[in-house]
């Protein structure tokens, strides 16, 4: 009895490598069971198996995360029900566009007393305006749900070099400080932060200037206009968190979520590396396109999380204060060329 049981929904790059990560602390530390459930959206690989059962045979996420050991006790299950019949402590890691439907899936079918963190990047934009994914999984499941962002490109978390992350909380410290424990690894460092707003949105903004450096790069554009791209995306990141929630505070962008983040993600990420090739295609070939040739399965989250932003932004008459934001999405859309990017976001009105 006491013993925490940890579920995790989701099982894509960053899903497998959490994971990975949290089964190799469960099977340390005394107060929980050494079993980590990770939900496995089921597909049928070339070779005619089902994934789940070629990760619980092999230990591997052969499509997700080939060529890393999970642990043994990590096990895939395939019924989201059944994954999460028993665990008190949910992590949540799926692209952003599949969360509200997974989260109706759940009504009703969690223990009582259960704890969710959001390691998701991206927000949802409803007639009331923008909602946060940790927000869309309490309102739906009336359940605390800290998150937890950071410079943390999976494939590196993967084999165990060094980084950081940030978990936002709201006014719950006992439960952000349990989710530390259970993530902080030597090679996985984590602070808390009584700012979930800002937190997540440093994550979720990031990705939107990530599109951005890509298609600086796609246009060999060099390292100061990126450099000038970075800065001026973190800026407006900054302002538009204010604007959405006054309560985000300033030493947030220094965490890991904010700035580190936004280094990691536009040197590396998957957004600048596919944001590149459309650039480097004139505008020709769409992301969505790219995304299925370059990722194999993996989703992008800028290019959604661009229109999402822009939806806001409309919402409010606010476009011009935000050039980088708005004309990631209008080059996204084919509404403006790549080229537009350098143009339209030197331009910048005196945010605050
Ligand atoms: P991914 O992009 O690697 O994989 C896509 C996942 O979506 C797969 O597990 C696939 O099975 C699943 N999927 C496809 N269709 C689905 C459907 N209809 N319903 C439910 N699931 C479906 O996933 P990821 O990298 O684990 O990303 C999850 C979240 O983590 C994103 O918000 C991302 O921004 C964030 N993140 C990723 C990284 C990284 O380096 N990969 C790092 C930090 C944060
Ligand atoms: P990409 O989805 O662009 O690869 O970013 C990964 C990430 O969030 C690193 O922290």
């Amino acid at each position: 009895a006491g013993k925490h049981r940890v579920a995790v929904i989701g099982s894509g790059n960053w899903g497998s490598v959490a994971s990975r990560l949290l089964a190799s602390n469960t099977a340390k530390l005394p107060s929980f069971h050494d079993e980590v459930r990770m939900w496995v959206f089921e597909e049928t690989l070339p070779t005619g198996e089902k994934l789940s059962e070629s990760i619980n045979q092999a230990h591997e996420n052969c499509k997700y995360l080939p060529g890393i050991k999970l642990g043994t006790n990590v096990i895939a299950d395939p019924d989201l029900e059944s994954a999460v019949k028993d665990a008190d402590m949910l992590v949540f890691v799926t692209p952003h566009q599949f969360v509200e439907g997974i989260c109706k899936k759940l009504v009703g079918k969690l223990r009582p007393g259960v704890e969710a963190i959001s390691l998701i990047k991206g927000m949802e934009v409803k007639m009331e305006g923008p909602c946060m994914i940790s927000k869309l999984i309490t309102d739906t499941l009336g359940i605390n749900c800290c998150v937890l962002m950071g410079a943390n490109i999976a494939n590196e978390i993967a084999v165990e070099k060094f980084s950081e992350a940030t978990i936002g909380y709201r006014e719950d410290k006992e439960a952000a400080n349990r989710w530390a424990k259970l993530f902080t690894t030597p090679y996985f460092l984590v602070a808390i932060v009584e700012d979930i707003e800002g937190v997540e949105l440093c994550g979720t903004l990031k990705n939107v200037v990530a599109i951005a450096a890509g298609l600086v790069d796609g246009l060999d554009m060099g390292n100061n206009t990126k450099a000038a791209i970075m800065r001026i995306g973190l800026r407006e990141m900054r302002a538009f968190s204010k604007l959405l929630f006054p309560s985000v505070r300033d030493n947030t962008f220094f965490e890991s979520c904010g700035v580190a983040d936004l280094i990691t993600t536009c040197l590396g990420g998957r957004n600048r590396r596919v944001a590149e090739a459309f650039a480097r295609n004139g505008g020709k070939r769409s992301f969505d396109e790219l995304e299925a040739e370059m990722l194999h399965g993996q989703k992008l989250q800028g290019v959604s999380t661009a229109r999402e932003v822009y939806e806001v932004l409309t919402y409010h008459g606010w476009q011009e204060l935000f050039p980088l934001l708005s004309t990631v999405h209008e080059i996204c859309i084919g509404q403006l060329p790549p080229t537009s990017i350098v143009e339209y976001s030197e331009h910048t009105p005196n945010l605050s």
